[in-house]
């Protein structure tokens, strides 16, 4: 099997964190905290935040995480290859306060593409895969194993807590026989709500916390079910009833978190960008021998200070990005440092109060995403598709 996730790292809400990083590969890295509204110096960028980490050198990350929620870290540098690699694990900032369940799960899922005996298949940024849905592997893991199923028991309510820690892979899960309540999206509270067609969609990079009442029959077997491709459904493992009896008789009351302190958009003075997502096959191209742009730009590879910002923004302001996917490829789009409101998808108006890091764009989709410019800074702004991001759909947005 492959190596599993990096240790779950948890940190109580507005307590100093700090990790050392010692660097045991032979190239390069950096550690980006993914969601995380920290200092800039802190966000793990190579060639933009500080000098990538040498082989055998140490690098301190410190900071305070201010929001609760479940976050997660992994290396930014030669992402397709070292994320392919697995370099990401869970990072859980506590509420203070936290609802009432009976158990916590987490599920770092994260997809790897195997050969015949096992190993990683090497390959990690392919012309034709990067310019489609980048690489989607045949191996899908929970926490580092493909366990064949979780115990539960009757009549507990259990908090999950989901990461798609995959380089490529989009998924759509569904709980076989139960109706999981959304309660937090990319670490940020919404409000509680069952994801429409029972299918929790979460791409690349993308996080939810479900609270799950465990309904079931004692004795009994449910799979959760990931169907996001259209030939490719498969069961990601299965919910396995012991016998015993229920242990309350009707789920308890819907919970709900405590709001994050995330500043509120003010949309009557918001500026607006529109940003256009181009290229891929049947795309078109920039001309910049980049496979993706934005606005006809391309920053690719690891990225770096070298491009010209896409956006400058004052701090303190109101910025709406106007997503308008014109690929014909599904692209989560992901700000560093910053959390946003999710406004808008084709016009209709977003309901339950959706915040996230990072916005999944379905092909020719227009959606609109507000958030408060109260990070100075350069941050990174990409697809979080790996081999997307290092094909040029990848970007700076200034904060002064
Ligand atoms: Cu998960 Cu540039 O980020
Ligand atoms: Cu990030
Ligand atoms: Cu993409």
């Amino acid at each position: 099997m492959p190596a599993a996730p990096g240790p779950v790292l948890r940190v109580c809400q507005a307590s100093p964190l700090s990790v050392l990083v010692k660097n045991g590969l032979s190239e390069g890295t950096t550690v980006h905290w993914h969601g995380i509204r920290l200092p800039n110096a802190m966000d793990g960028v190579p060639g933009l935040t500080q000098p990538p980490i040498a082989p055998g050198a140490t690098f301190e990350y410190t900071f305070t995480p201010p929001e609760a929620g479940t976050f997660w870290y992994h290396s930014h540098a030669d992402s397709a290859e070292q994320l392919g690699r697995g370099l990401a694990g869970a990072l859980i900032v506590e509420e203070s306060n936290p609802p009432e369940v009976d158990r916590e799960l987490i599920w770092a899922i994260q997809d790897w593409r195997l050969t015949e005996n096992g190993q990683v298949a090497p390959g990690f940024l392919k012309t034709m895969e990067e310019a489609m849905s980048g690489r989607v592997g045949n191996t899908v893991t929970i926490n580092g194993r493909t366990p064949e199923s979780v115990p539960v028991r009757a009549g507990e309510r259990v908090r999950l807590r989901l990461l798609n820690a995959a380089p490529a892979r989009i998924m759509a899960l569904r709980f076989e026989g139960h109706r999981p309540v959304v309660v937090a999206l990319d670490g940020q509270p919404c409000e509680p709500h069952e994801p429409a067609g029972g299918r929790i969609i979460l791409g690349p990079a993308m996080r939810a916390d479900v609270i799950v009442d465990m309904q079931g029959d004692p004795g009994t077997r449910h799979d959760v079910i990931d169907d996001f491709y259209d030939k490719l459904s498969y069961t990601l493992v299965t919910l396995g009833y012991d016998a015993a009896p229920p242990s309350r008789a009707h789920p308890a009351s819907m919970v709900r978190l405590p709001r994050n302190p995330v500043p509120r958009p003010d949309m009557v003075s918001a500026e607006q960008h529109v940003i256009r997502l181009q290229g891929g096959i049947m795309g078109g191209t920039s001309g910049s021998g980049a496979i993706w742009s934005m606005n006809g730009a391309s920053m690719t590879g690891d990225g770096g200070d070298a491009m010209k910002p896409l956006l400058r923004v004052e701090r303190g302001r109101t910025c709406v990005l106007d997503l308008r996917n014109e690929t014909t490829w599904w692209h989560p789009m992901h700000l560093h440092g910053h959390s946003f409101q999710v406004i808008s998808r084709d016009e209709a108006a977003v309901p339950h109060d959706e915040w996230g890091d990072t916005v999944l764009v379905r092909p020719r989709e227009k959606v609109r995403v507000a958030f408060v410019a109260e990070n100075p800074g350069d941050w990174m702004f990409h697809c979080h598709v790996m081999g997307h991001q290092e094909a040029g759909l990848m970007t700076i947005i200034r904060i002064v």
